[in-house]
């Protein structure tokens, strides 16, 4: 699926330069790319580092699996492939939204390296920052919390493919920062995640 299908296509080039579109924000947009188990905590540390950022004043948002899945992604399932090319679709739709100068979460398992070292690629070549952050829990202490009883439901047979009960999780060998949620509250997490980006100067 991610060969272009279409032919006679023509890329059109817009009037307003990306760094105009930062200057008017006055803020750099960015991808901040969240990894890890079900249940590592991913979404609460995305959603609770997005209220810190709009409440300090600075425009992000968090694209969410689960969310993403009811919607764009509908289509799609757990298969391998699906995986990939749920991961392709968020990864040009998270560029996208940096591009406009939005500081972007995205909140999904993404489970194979290769996936996300595609989105990686995609956000260098075209200029703009990706931040892979390992949210990182062993798979025994996501299974404790299940706080969406997918765990037992797995443990059971009910659901082929869980991801790090019968499906694989590729973790990062690289990641630009690494949280341990079975340490830090969400919270805590987020903040870290805060420090990261003031240190490396992706928000000021
Ligand atoms: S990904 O592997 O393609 O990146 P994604 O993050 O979009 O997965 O969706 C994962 C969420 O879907 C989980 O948090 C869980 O709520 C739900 N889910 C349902 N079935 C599965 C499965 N087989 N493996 C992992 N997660 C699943």
């Amino acid at each position: 699926m991610n060969q272009r299908s279409a032919t006679n296509i023509t890329w059109h080039e817009g009037h307003v330069e990306r760094e105009s579109r930062f200057a008017l924000l006055g803020q750099r947009g960015a991808t901040i790319w969240l990894t890890g188990l079900s249940a590592s905590g991913k979404s609460t540390i995305a959603f609770t580092a997005e209220h810190l950022l709009v409440e300090s004043g600075r425009l992000a948002y968090v694209l969410d699996g689960d969310n993403i899945r009811h919607g764009l992604n509908r289509n799609l399932g757990f298969s391998p492939a699906d995986r990939t090319e749920n991961i392709r679709r968020i990864g040009e739709v998270a560029k996208l939204f940096a591009d406009t100068g939005v500081l972007t979460f995205t909140s999904f398992i993404s489970p194979y390296r290769a996936d996300r070292d595609m989105v990686r690629k995609l956000h260098e070549e075209g200029g703009l920052p990706f931040i892979e952050v390992f949210i990182s829990a062993p798979v025994e202490v996501c299974e404790t919390r299940d706080p969406k009883g997918l765990y037992a439901k797995a443990r059971a047979g009910q659901i082929p493919e869980f991801t790090g009960i019968s499906a694989p999780y590729e973790a990062p060998l690289n990641p630009e920062l690494t949280i341990d949620t079975a340490v830090l509250t969400p919270t805590q997490a987020a903040e870290r995640l805060l420090g990261y980006l003031r240190e490396n100067s992706l928000i000021s």
